[in-house]
C-alpha cells in the first residue's frame, strides 16, 4: 500500500497522486462520520491518514490542494463557520509603548544579525489598523478561500463573506500561482456612524466602535448581511507563496498594490530609529483625520532576506514591532471590590466601576492585581500612584491600552468621600473558606483549598477546555459551570466519561435547558474528537502555574512523548537527578517553572487526577519543524564560547529550525557541543562525557551552511 513508501522517498509525481488519494479518502470518511452512515475506518486510522497528508504537505508545500483535508477540519457542523488551517501561521506582533523600546528593538535586531551600529539597516513604518486580520488565498490568480486569524493556526472560513468586500479582488493577473495575502478588514468612521444610525432606526444591534462593527459584519453567517455592510481591506503582509513577491517589504507591498489591493498610503521607508520615531509622530498627528481607527505604527525590517534570517519567536516575528499610541484614560467611581479565585488559587481583586467610556469602549470592571496594588505599593515596596491606596467610593482614573484589561491608574484624593474606608484584603478564601496565605516573595495571596475549592476546580476546568487547550466545541466556560454545579463534571477526566455515564441519562441532559438530542450528540462527538490531543495542548491544559502556551510547546518539543515528559517530571523532584538539570537546561524554562512542574507531579491528588485523565487520551507526539533531511533533527545541541559567523541567537534559531533541541547545559543527554573560542567548563564537561564537539565551521559544514 502507498502508505508504506517513506515520505522522504516520494517523488513529486507520487506525492501529488497520493495527496489526491488522501483528499478523497478523508473526504469520504468525513462524510460517513458526519452523515447517517456508520464510519468505515477507526479513529486511529483516520488520524493516521490525516497525519500522513500533513507530512507530505510539509515536504511539498507547493502541492497543497485547494481541497486539502488539512485546510478543512472535518465537515464540521453547519452551525457557525467551518474551520480553516492556515498554511503559514498568522502571528501577532510584539508591542512597544515608548521611544526607548524602539531603539532597543533596533539594537536587538542588529545584535541578532551581528550588525554593528554603523551598518545601514532600513525599516518600513506603517499605521497599525484597528480592525481584524484576514488571510486571502489565491490559486492561479483566483480567490479560493478567506480565513480569520482565529488562534493563529486555525481560523474561520469566511470566504463567501470576503467575496462581498469591494477592496478584495476576486481575480489577480500576474500574481504568483499561490499567493496568500494578509491584511486588515476595517470600517471607516463615516460608514460606522451611518451603520449605527441605520441599526438604531431598525431596532438592530449597535456597535461600540468600528472594530466591533467590522468583526460583527464579517462574521455573519449570511454573506448577504456582510454585503450590506461597508467593509474595507488594507493588505500589509502575506502567508504561503509559490515565489517571492520582491526583495524588500516596501517593494512587496508596492507589488500588492499593483495587483489591485488597497495598501496604506502612509507606509514609508525609514533609515533607523530616528526616522522611525519621526514617522510615528507624523502618523500620530494625522490620526484624528484619517477617517479610520489606527492604534499605533508597525515597523518592519525592510530587507526580506534579513526578515528570513530573523525568523519568529513562538508567536511573534523578530523582524517587526508595533509601537502603540498612548493608552486612553477616563475618570469614574469605584462601586466595589470583588475577589475572584483563579485556577491556581490566586485571590484577584476586581474593581467594579460605574460604567464609563474609555476610548470608545464601555468599561465597568478593571483589574486591581493584588493587595499591594490596592495599597499603593509595587512588589518591590516602591510607591505606585504616588502611594495612594484605593478605597470603595473613590474617584478613580481608568486606563486602557489596546486589548489589555483596564487598570486603575490614579485616585482623586480631594474627591474621596468621608465614609471611604481602606480595603482589608481577605485572609480566607471567599469561595471555600480555606486559609488564603501569601508566601514569602509572592505578590499574590492564594487559597490553600486545592482540589476542594470549587472556584479553583471550575477555573481549572474552564482553562482545560479553553481554545489553546482542549478547545471542545460546545463545552465553553458557561457549560462547564453548569455541569460542575450539577456534579456531572468535577475534574478533566470526567469530561471523557460523560457520554458513557449519560447513557440512559441522555434523557436528563436532553431535558435540561438548552440541550436537545442533536446538541447533546454533537457535544459527545466533539469530546470524542479530542481524545486524540497533541502533547503541547495537553501540557498547557493541565493549567500548572507558570506553564503557559509557549512553555508547553517547548516542553512538548523537548520530550516528544507524554511518557518521556511524565517520567522526567516525576524524576525532576529530586534535584540531584539529571532530569532536573535537563529540565532547567531547556531554553525558556527557568527554576520557577521547573519547580512548579516537579511539585505538581509530586502531589498525590494532582498526579492521580492527571493519571485518570491521560487514561482516556491518545497523546500525539509533537512534530518538529520540517526536518526531513536534517542531520541534527532530534539531537540536543549546546553552543558555548564565542561564535564568529553569526550571533548566538541566530545560531540557536537555525538549529531549532532544523529540528535540533538547543540546551544551555551539557548533560548525558547532550548529543553535540559546538564550541567557539573561549569555551570553558561546558566544553570540558563534554570531553569528560565523551560528547562529540565541533567548532563553528564544523557545525556549519554539518548543517550544510558552510
Ligand atoms: S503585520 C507577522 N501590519 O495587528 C505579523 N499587522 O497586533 C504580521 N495589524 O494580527 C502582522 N495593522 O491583525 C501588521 N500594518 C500592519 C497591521 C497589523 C494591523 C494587526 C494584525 C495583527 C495584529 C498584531
Amino acid at each position: 500500500m502507498a502508505d508504506d513508501i517513506s515520505i522522504e522517498a516520494l517523488t513529486e509525481a507520487q506525492a501529488r497522486a497520493e495527496l489526491a488519494r488522501l483528499a478523497a479518502e478523508i473526504a469520504h470518511a468525513d462524510a460517513l462520520y458526519h452523515g447517517a452512515d456508520a464510519p468505515e475506518i477507526s479513529d486511529a486510522d483516520y488520524d493516521r491518514l490525516k497525519r500522513r497528508n500533513k507530512a507530505i504537505e510539509a515536504r511539498f508545500p507547493h502541492l497543497v490542494r485547494a481541497d486539502s483535508p488539512s485546510l478543512q477540519v472535518g465537515a464540521r457542523p453547519a452551525e457557525g463557520f467551518a474551520k480553516l488551517h492556515h498554511a503559514v501561521p498568522m502571528l501577532s506582533l510584539e508591542n512597544a509603548f515608548d521611544d526607548e523600546s524602539i531603539t532597543d528593538f533596533d539594537a536587538s535586531v542588529r545584535k541578532f544579525l551581528g550588525l554593528g551600529p554603523q551598518t545601514p539597516l532600513a525599516y518600513t513604518a506603517e499605521p497599525k489598523i484597528d480592525g481584524l486580520s484576514l488571510s486571502l488565498r489565491y490559486e492561479g490568480g483566483r480567490l479560493v478561500s478567506a480565513a480569520t486569524r482565529g488562534d493563529g493556526a486555525v481560523g474561520e472560513n469566511v470566504t463567501e463573506n470576503a467575496r462581498t468586500i469591494d477592496d478584495i479582488p476576486q481575480r489577480l493577473t500576474g500574481a504568483p500561482d499561490l499567493l496568500e495575502v494578509r491584511g486588515e478588514v476595517y470600517m471607516s468612521h463615516p460608514d460606522f456612524a451611518a451603520l449605527n444610525a441605520r441599526q438604531r432606526e431598525t431596532g438592530g444591534k449597535t456597535f461600540a466602535n468600528p472594530r466591533n462593527a467590522a468583526a460583527g459584519s464579517l462574521r455573519q453567517l449570511d454573506p448577504e448581511i456582510t454585503r450590506a455592510r461597508p467593509l474595507r481591506f488594507f493588505a500589509y503582509a502575506w502567508g504561503a507563496l509559490s515565489e517571492p513577491l520582491a526583495e524588500t517589504q516596501g517593494a512587496a507591498i508596492a507589488r500588492l498594490g499593483e495587483l489591485g489591493f488597497s495598501v496604506n498610503p502612509l507606509t514609508a521607508r525609514c533609515d533607523g530609529p530616528v526616522e522611525m520615531l519621526a514617522r510615528y509622530r507624523e502618523i500620530e498627528a494625522q490620526r484624528a483625520t484619517l477617517g479610520y481607527d489606527i492604534d499605533g505604527v508597525v515597523y518592519k525590517v525592510d530587507d526580506l532576506g534579513l526578515q528570513a534570517r530573523l525568523g519568529f519567536r513562538s508567536s511573534t516575528p523578530r523582524w517587526a514591532i508595533a509601537h502603540k499610541f498612548p493608552a486612553e484614560l477616563a475618570w469614574t467611581r469605584l462601586e466595589g471590590i470583588d475577589i475572584q479565585v483563579g485556577r491556581t488559587g490566586a485571590l484577584s481583586p476586581v474593581a467594579r466601576l460605574s460604567p464609563v467610556t474609555v476610548g470608545g469602549v464601555v468599561v465597568s470592571n478593571a483589574t486591581l492585581h493584588n493587595e499591594d496594588y490596592i495599597a499603593g505599593r509595587a512588589a518591590s515596596g516602591e510607591a505606585i500612584r504616588g502611594g495612594k491606596d484605593i478605597r470603595v467610593g473613590d474617584w478613580v482614573q481608568v486606563y486602557r491600552a489596546g486589548d489589555v484589561i483596564p487598570k486603575i491608574a490614579d485616585v482623586d484624593l480631594p474627591k474621596r468621600p468621608e465614609d471611604a474606608v481602606p480595603f482589608v484584603f481577605p485572609i480566607r478564601c471567599p469561595e471555600c473558606g480555606s486559609d488564603a496565605i501569601r508566601e514569602e516573595g509572592d505578590a499574590v495571596r492564594r487559597c490553600t483549598g486545592g482540589m476542594i475549592c470549587p472556584a479553583q476546580a471550575v477555573e481549572k476546568l474552564k482553562h482545560f477546555v479553553s481554545r489553546a487547550a482542549f478547545d471542545i466545541d460546545g463545552l465553553g466556560a458557561k457549560q462547564i459551570e453548569l455541569f460542575f454545579a450539577d456534579g456531572w463534571i468535577r475534574e478533566p477526566a470526567d469530561i471523557f466519561t460523560l457520554a458513557e455515564r449519560f447513557g440512559s441519562g441522555l434523557q436528563q441532559l436532553k431535558n435540561r435547558e438548552g440541550w436537545g438530542e442533536k446538541s447533546a450528540a454533537k457535544l459527545f462527538a466533539a469530546i470524542e474528537a479530542r481524545r486524540t490531543i497533541p502533547l503541547n495542548r495537553l501540557i498547557f491544559a493541565l493549567g500548572l502555574r507558570h506553564v503557559g502556551e509557549a512553555a508547553s510547546r517547548l516542553l512538548a518539543l523537548h520530550y516528544g512523548t507524554w511518557r518521556e515528559f511524565e517520567a522526567a517530571m516525576c524524576a525532576a523532584v529530586d534535584r540531584s537527578n539529571p532530569a532536573w538539570d535537563d529540565l532547567i537546561g531547556i531554553d525558556g524554562v527557568g527554576e520557577v517553572m521547573a519547580t512548579s512542574l516537579a511539585t505538581a507531579f509530586a502531589q498525590e491528588a494532582e498526579r492521580a487526577s492527571i493519571d485518570r485523565l491521560v487514561a482516556h487520551l491518545d497523546v500525539e507526539p509533537v512534530a518538529r519543524p520540517e526536518t526531513a533531511d536534517s542531520p541534527v533533527a532530534g539531537k540536543t545541541v549546546v553552543f558555548t564560547g564565542t561564535l564568529e559567523r553569526m550571533s548566538r541567537a541566530e545560531a540557536k534559531a537555525r538549529a531549532e529550525a532544523l529540528g535540533a533541541k538547543v540546551s544551555g547545559s551539557v548533560s548525558a543527554r547532550t548529543d553535540l557541543v559546538v564550541a567557539g573560542p573561549g569555551a570553558g567548563s561546558k566544553a570540558k564537561r563534554a570531553a569528560e562525557l565523551g560528547i562529540e564537539t565541533l567548532d563553528e565551521d564544523g557545525w556549519l559544514a554539518l548543517i550544510g551552511q558552510a
